[in-house]
């Protein structure tokens, strides 16, 4: 049985598609069969992040009725499956959003989970993946403006129908004690999943197009992605995936510095 989460945020630029990608990275390492599915058509960059620059189908063309779903998926880590937008603007017209809920359909007995990586926004295109989702995860940044639009699209879930299951807090920095994990928990009145920290990892994992859980998996945020996963997945908290391998960073750096893993 699938379970589809759409991960939004109202705000552009909060770190939906970085816990697209890690999150999905993360389920996948934890041995569940896992889809992610670039929803924001008209900026898609889910496939660029990962590294994916030869993709001939894309979900454009799946809601566009010219091809299955099957075609457009391709191999991220570990096993991960990856089903990219299209970066042109015409493949973008072509789409059409409603035609989501089919295509999930198709994915039933393929995954285990599914996660939707969002536009930002209110638009159509942004509005269709917080229906068709078994459960909306908002990423908030700890500012009242991510804050403010997060509880917007909390808000926007639940007049049409949908359900928002928690929140993750991204990019929290010693700077942003005035705005608390539990003052935005109150605010948002949802979980809050995790917290995870402004990481210059992160950044390097991004300009190395590989997700962070792979490159740098001692990481702050690689083990606040773990527990996230380990969570939705129903795991032992504390329980690392067997799969977790050492990035190259951290395989030179125990090499010189003869760290034990
Ligand atoms: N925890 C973090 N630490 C450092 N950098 C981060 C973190 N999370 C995200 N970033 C960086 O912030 C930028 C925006 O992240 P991302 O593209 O995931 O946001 P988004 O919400 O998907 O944006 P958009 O609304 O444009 O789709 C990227 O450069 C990413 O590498
Ligand atoms: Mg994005």
């Amino acid at each position: 049985m699938i379970r589809a989460y759409t991960i939004a945020s109202g705000k552009g630029g909060t770190g939906k598609t970085t816990v697209t990608a890690n999150l999905g990275t993360a389920l996948a390492q934890y041995g569940r069969e896992t889809c992610i599915i670039d929803t924001d058509m008209g900026m898609a960059n889910l496939g660029l992040v990962l590294g994916l620059t030869e993709t001939p189908v894309t979900l454009h063309e799946v809601l566009a009725g010219k091809a299955p779903i099957q075609d457009a998926m391709y191999e991220g880590p570990y096993g991960l499956k990856v089903v990219p937008s299209g970066l042109s603007l015409q493949g973008f017209q072509n789409a059409d959003p409603e035609r989501l809920k089919d295509v999930m359909c198709d994915l039933t007995d393929r995954c285990d989970f599914l996660l939707l990586d969002a536009p930002a926004g209110i638009g159509a295109d942004a509005v269709i993946p917080l229906t068709v989702a078994d459960e909306v995860l908002l990423v908030v940044n700890p500012e009242i403006s991510s804050l403010v639009d997060a509880l917007k699209i909390k808000i926007l879930t639940e007049m049409i129908g949908g359900t928002v299951g928690g929140a993750i807090l991204n990019r929290v920095t010693p700077e942003s004690i005035d705005m608390s994990r539990r003052k935005i928990e109150k605010a948002l009145d949802v979980p809050i999943f995790d917290t995870i920290p402004e990481d210059a990892d992160v950044r390097r994992a991004a300009a190395a197009r590989t997700p962070v859980v792979v490159r740098s998996p001692g990481s702050e945020s690689s083990k606040a992605f773990r527990r996230i996963a380990a969570r939705i997945a129903g795991v032992p908290v504390g329980d690392e995936p067997e799969e977790v391998q050492e990035g190259f960073i951290e395989r030179l750096a125990r090499a010189l510095f003869r760290r034990e893993p």
